[in-house]
């Protein structure tokens, strides 16, 4: 099976096998088959934030769990979500209903169901802010069960399914909290500037998609994982002497003793924005992103961001991590 296409970066790949189950009893069958087959199970959402090699064996297990639906309770409105479910459709469709919480992570590609891995984040509002549950099953037994938010253990694009999970289970359901009580959260960049004083969830999120189609390519035009690296956290005392050097660099004190600085301004500064590397590249407007023209694969990828890294560490001695997940031949 040819997934070149079920990955943003259109990384070539081929897959043994491959799986869409559309119910829970459909994808305990999966599992029970592989399991009994002794085939490692790879799990995929969109394929917005994966490395593919070139080839996966095993069975690529994407769930078609594409159902949605709300409930209410005292005041507040829950929205119950598949995790087949694409993840704008539903920014779109509750800031439609007039819901507040998560119309400031519009246009973010991938599913429901691979937004806990990483807690996706834009614009000063991360999913964690309105995630109440999220419902999994195990890989090994087939057995579903729900975790709090509290035990997904959410940090800065991290959570319990990139660390002890990891591997173990796959999410099936996510249940997040929304409330028809205005919440604006413009305090990111130029978003205030750019809407009324009293905006609707909706009027947000279109002014959310505006920003990031300036800056951010689309996939489907050209591929790309959206941030390759996570912005960098740095002691506060590196932070300080780096800023004494470059005055000029965003930073984010996290008052916890370290410092989050923009690993896009930091590429930039190296003189990097727009390179170009055979088949990939940095993109022109946002220096986080990096591009594939066509032609290139998994291991070319990892040597331009290998590049790239080296720059910034020789430059500023800060090291970047890549975001998007290394997936095991
Ligand atoms: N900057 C530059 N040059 C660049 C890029 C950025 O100087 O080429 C500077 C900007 O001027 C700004 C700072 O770096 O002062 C931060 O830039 P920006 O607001 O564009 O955000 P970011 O830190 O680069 C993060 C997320 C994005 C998210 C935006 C908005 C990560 C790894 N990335 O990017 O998320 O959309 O903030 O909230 O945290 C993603 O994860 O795939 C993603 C796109």
């Amino acid at each position: 099976v040819d997934l070149t296409h079920a990955n943003t970066l259109r990384l070539p790949c081929q897959a043994t096998h491959f799986a869409a189950p559309a119910t829970l009893s459909e994808l305990r069958a999966v599992l029970a088959h592989a399991h009994h087959q002794n085939w490692p199970v790879t799990l995929l959402g969109g394929g917005s934030n994966v490395l593919l090699p070139d080839k996966l064996s095993g069975v690529a297990v994407r769930p078609a769990l594409n159902q949605w639906w709300l409930t209410r309770r005292q005041g507040s409105v829950y929205v119950h979500v598949g995790a087949g479910v694409n993840w704008h459709s539903l920014v779109m469709a509750t800031a439609e209903l007039g819901l507040w919480g998560i119309e400031n992570l519009a246009l973010i590609p991938g599913s429901c169901g691979a937004a806990p891995v990483q807690n996706i984040g834009a614009y000063g509002v991360e999913l964690a802010d309105t995630l109440q549950a999220v419902q999994v099953m195990e890989l090994a037994t087939g057995r579903s069960y729900w975790l709090s938010a509290q035990e997904c253990a959410f940090g800065y694009r991290d959570s319990i399914f990139k660390g002890s999970l990891n591997g173990r289970v796959v999410i099936t359901q996510l249940v997040l909290r929304l409330s028809r009580v205005p919440a604006p959260q413009l305090d990111y960049g130029d978003l205030a500037a750019r809407l009324s004083h009293t905006p609707t969830p909706w009027e947000v999120a279109e002014a959310v998609c505006a920003i990031r189609r300036e800056k951010l390519p689309d996939p489907e035009v050209l591929a790309n994982a959206g941030s390759y690296f996570k912005n960098p956290l740095i002691k506060d005392a590196q932070a300080a002497q780096l800023l004494r050097e470059y005055p000029a660099m965003p930073h984010f004190p996290l008052k916890d003793g370290h410092t989050k600085l923009a690993a896009g301004w930091l590429i930039d500064q190296c003189g990097l924005k727009g390179m170009r590397d055979g088949a990939f590249g940095v993109h022109q407007h946002q220096a986080l992103v990096l591009v594939h023209f066509g032609g290139g694969d998994r291991q070319g990828l990892m040597n331009t961001a290998s590049y790239i890294a080296a720059q910034v560490e020789t430059r500023f001695g800060v090291r970047l991590e890549s975001e998007p997940r290394l997936i095991n031949a």
